[in-house]
């Protein structure tokens, strides 16, 4: 990996201030979930050598990537068996409504971008736009691996944590189809071991001094 050539580039670099200053007001104390995913996206965007100015960007998508599920009903979001076709559709709405509510905040507008890209497919089967390949910003291709790992190695009212060897296959086996193949491989050049350490210490997830290790 080099450079983010097309991860939505800063309007406005710099502003990680703002962020910080806004976190402590948004982030709920007891979120390890939410903390975690933002950890392990920075965390991937620091190994995969991603200029530093890109990482609040990433940050802020990671942290506030669903944050248009609060127009989807609870009927839906909270409906303990599988979706019909229609309850599809408009949970699926979900990316687009984050989009249209980050964009109107000036600072929030590079993450946006990557909030709507959040559920496409490197293959095209995703949505709401059905992009394909790099038509995906990069910050969204790493966002899905960083997602996917965490929902997979964390405790789920259904099922118990997976093994992190587990998640790793699946992520090598969704590689081309879900994933971007390249950042996959990245990905998989990370020793499994920096993934365990990351997320045992969520204390802060912007202490970036803790991922400093995880450069090659
Ligand atoms: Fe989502």
């Amino acid at each position: 990996m080099t450079a983010a050539a097309d991860l939505v580039p800063p309007r406005r670099p710099g502003r990680q201030t703002a962020l910080r200053q806004l976190l402590p007001h948004l982030w709920p104390a007891g979120d390890l979930d939410l903390r975690a995913r933002v950890v392990l996206a920075i965390g991937f965007l620091v190994a995969a050598k991603v200029a530093n100015v890109y990482l609040p960007i990433l940050a802020r998508a990671a942290f506030l990537h669903d944050i248009g599920k609060m127009a989807i009903p609870d009927s839906i979001l909270r409906k303990p068996g599988p979706l019909d076709d229609d309850e599809k559709q408009i949970m699926r709405t979900h990316c687009e409504i984050g989009y249209h509510v980050l964009t109107r905040i000036p600072f929030l507008r590079d993450a946006a971008e990557i909030v709507l890209a959040h559920q496409e497919f490197f293959d095209g089967s995703g949505y709401p736009r059905g992009l394909r390949g790099e038509q995906i910003p990069l910050g969204a291709r790493i966002f899905s691996i960083a997602d996917a790992l965490d929902a997979m190695i964390s405790d789920r009212p259904y099922r118990k944590a997976l093994p992190m060897s587990h998640a790793r296959e699946e992520i090598r086996r969704c590689a081309g189809t879900q994933f971007d193949p390249k950042i996959v491989d990245v990905f998989q050049s990370i020793p499994e071991q920096h993934w365990l350490e990351l997320r045992e210490n969520l204390g802060s997830p912007f202490r970036l001094a803790q991922l400093k290790n995880l450069r090659a």
